[in-house]
């Protein structure tokens, strides 16, 4: 079970925010065959998970640009990659009969939450050497 803890901080409330959001959507999903949810409330929950992981990409590059992150690119790249994943997941479970793929969804579980660990934490080293603001445990 993918969960956020108080280490994956970013030093950043919104950015935090926004990763527990979408780590609690990705672990609904992983529940969700066990407490017989119905399609429409997977149709939503799965829409959201698209929309709100582009919202938060899209948001954390504007957040990353805006304080100069030097690897701004490279991170661009690997969101690019993972909004791909999440598409395609997403297709795949329109043409599945709406059945959620546990593989894919655990692969993104694990992908976000590992780029959360490495790569996120990159830029919230970045910010906190730039405030002298150490606002996240590490
Ligand atoms: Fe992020
Ligand atoms: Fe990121």
């Amino acid at each position: 079970m993918i969960e956020w803890t108080k280490n994956l901080s970013v030093g950043n409330q919104k950015m935090d925010e926004q990763h527990i959001g979408l780590l609690k959507l990705i672990q609904y999903l992983e529940k969700s065959s066990d407490f017989g949810v119905s399609d429409e409330e997977l149709d939503t929950v799965i829409s959201e998970l698209v929309n709100y992981t582009e919202q938060h990409l899209r948001e954390e590059e504007e957040y990353l640009k805006s304080i100069g992150y030097p690897d701004f690119d490279k991170h661009v790249a690997l969101h690019k990659f993972f909004i791909k994943r999440v598409n395609s997941f997403f297709a795949q479970f329109l043409a599945n009969e709406r059945n959620v793929d546990k593989e894919v969804l655990k692969f993104l579980g694990d992908w976000f939450l590992n780029h959360i660990k490495v790569e996120d934490k990159q830029y919230a080293i970045y910010s906190e050497k730039l405030t002298g603001n150490l606002s996240y445990p590490t």
